[in-house]
């Protein structure tokens, strides 16, 4: 199979200094890559802005922001047969790019947003036989608002975290997932290195195929 993967924050630029983003640090998208890839898959993994190391036996894009990631999952969609969509992408981004350093001097202390495309629902029409499968990375209980999302995104899995554990989520290498399926199954997962959460949900992603 040939697996799509993203990973990683996504940065909304004020200026060439300043950002908006989020804590992720893209472990657990690197590491489903680097298992599709030692499983035998061909994969491109996108990549927000992240310091980790290209998996062996993937192809890579970087890109900083969620448009950017956006017209990077596109391109790479055609080829793919299954998208993990484990990007942190930032849902809003400044209205305005300063192309040179703000000065606070003459600003208002005030930052006017405009919504980012959500990527997968953007992508949906372009699904087709593809397996889709999403994250929802919540604090406090994380299935209610999967079972949300995977609905709203169409999607054929998803992935629950809650990040508000220690051992679980953000920058630890350890997650407690459960994944959620559109028929109502469920699979709860023991707290397991990212590397094994990566390979149950590449094997899952096998299953569906
Ligand atoms: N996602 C996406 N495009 C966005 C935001 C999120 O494709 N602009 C994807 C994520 O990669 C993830 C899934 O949607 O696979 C759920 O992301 P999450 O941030 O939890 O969902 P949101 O739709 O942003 O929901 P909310 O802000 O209501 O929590």
């Amino acid at each position: 199979m040939r697996f799509l993967v993203t990973a990683g924050p996504t940065r909304e630029h004020l200026d060439p200094v300043r950002f908006l983003s989020n804590r992720s640090t893209g472990r657990m998208g690197f590491a489903v890559a680097a298992a599709a890839a030692a499983a035998g898959h061909e994969c491109l993994l996108v990549a927000g802005p992240v310091s980790l190391p290209t998996p062996d036996g993937v192809e890579r894009v970087d890109v900083v922001s969620a448009l950017e990631m956006l017209d990077a999952v596109k391109s790479g969609l055609e080829d793919a047969d299954a998208l993990v969509m484990c990007a942190a992408v930032a849902d809003w981004r400044p209205k305005a790019f300063a192309p040179t350093k703000l000065k606070k001097e003459g600003m208002a202390p005030v930052i006017e947003l405009e919504r980012n495309p959500d990527i997968l629902k953007s992508i949906a029409p372009m699904k087709g036989g593809r397996i889709f499968v999403g994250f929802a990375a919540e604090t406090g209980d994380p299935c209610e608002e999967a079972t949300r999302k995977l609905a709203a995104k169409g999607l054929d899995m998803i992935v629950a975290n809650d990040v508000s554990k220690p051992d679980s989520g953000f920058a630890v290498d350890t997650n407690r997932v459960t994944f959620l399926f559109p028929s109502g199954r469920r699979t709860y997962l023991p707290l397991l290195k990212k590397s094994e959460v990566a390979a149950r949900i590449v094997a899952a992603v096998e299953a569906m195929a």
